[in-house]
């Protein structure tokens, strides 16, 4: 099994985990995790129920604090107070159920709370520049490879797969450079996991890092660099992925002496 090292030695990673730790009362969700991720990179996050999974995305995206342990962005020590300031930050999550809204069309949820208003600089004036963000819109899907010609549909009228194509246009839209999807293919098809896959390697190929939960290891071993396998909340792995299979990652992640 190689270990991976992350970025490339010298330069600062995109981002960087030291020691982070997190207890809930006497539950150890997560101790002493330490790892990098640099640029354009797909880490995967694998683990059996308990691991520690869920908590370290929560960390990462500002929705709770680690008790210990410092997170660094682009060599800089970050804390993260909110998901609001990860955000600002450049670090977009997907959660599993998406946050979208299904009654509303693909621009209002790209631009969901972040509406783009003619003559920003005069609030009293809130006058929505709707051509402006169904251009956006485009733009983004385009940017995806996502054939939608009308941006006016309703997300409910969408497939699984291009749900989570407007997911990632929104974290596009705060130019996120990293991305963490939780379990994007858990309730999709094999059509529709494809597409999510190709929408990975997408944004990968764009230099966006993307952080990615997944029990499901042959997803893992088709588009992620790089496996952290968590085992009780403490890294057992840190597995640059060339060469394994769905079926070894299995094995690791159960092994009970790793
Ligand atoms: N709010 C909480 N209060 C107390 N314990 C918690 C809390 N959240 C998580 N835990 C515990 O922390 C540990 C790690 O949980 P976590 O949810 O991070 O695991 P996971 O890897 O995401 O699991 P799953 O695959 O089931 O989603 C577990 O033992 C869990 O019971
Ligand atoms: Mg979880």
């Amino acid at each position: 099994m190689s270990e991976a090292g992350g970025a490339a030695a010298g330069a600062a990673p995109l981002l960087a985990a030291d020691g982070l730790g997190k207890s809930y009362g006497a539950v150890e969700a997560l101790t002493g995790l330490s790892f990098s991720l640099a640029a354009g990179e797909v880490l995967a996050v694998c683990g059996d129920n308990g691991a520690g999974k869920s908590t370290l995305i929560k960390i990462l995206s500002g929705a709770q604090p680690a008790s210990t342990g410092t997170l660094a962005l682009r060599g800089k020590p970050v804390r993260f107070g909110s998901p609001a300031q990860a955000l600002a930050a450049g670090v977009a999550t997907i959660y599993q159920d998406l946050a979208l809204a299904p009654n509303l069309s693909i621009t209002e949820n790209i631009y969901l709370g972040s509406e783009l208003v003619r003559a920003p600089r005069l609030p009293a004036v809130r006058i929505l520049d709707k051509k402006a963000m169904a251009q956006g819109a485009r733009s983004l899907l385009a940017r995806l490879r996502i054939d939608i010609a009308d941006v006016t549909r309703k997300v409910s009228a969408l497939s699984g797969g291009q749900r989570q194509g407007v997911a990632i246009a929104r974290a596009l839209r705060w130019r996120a450079d990293i991305v963490i999807m939780d379990e994007p293919t858990a309730a999709l098809g094999v059509r529709e996991t494809r597409e999510v896959l190709r929408l990975i390697e997408e944004i990968k190929g764009q230099g966006i890092a993307v952080i990615l939960v997944s029990h499901a290891m042959k997803d893992v071993v088709a588009v992620a660099d790089r496996a952290l396998i968590l085992q009780a909340g403490r890294l057992a792995h840190d597995i640059a992925l060339a060469g394994w299979t769905a079926d070894g990652l299995m094995n690791a992640i159960m092994a009970e002496d790793a």
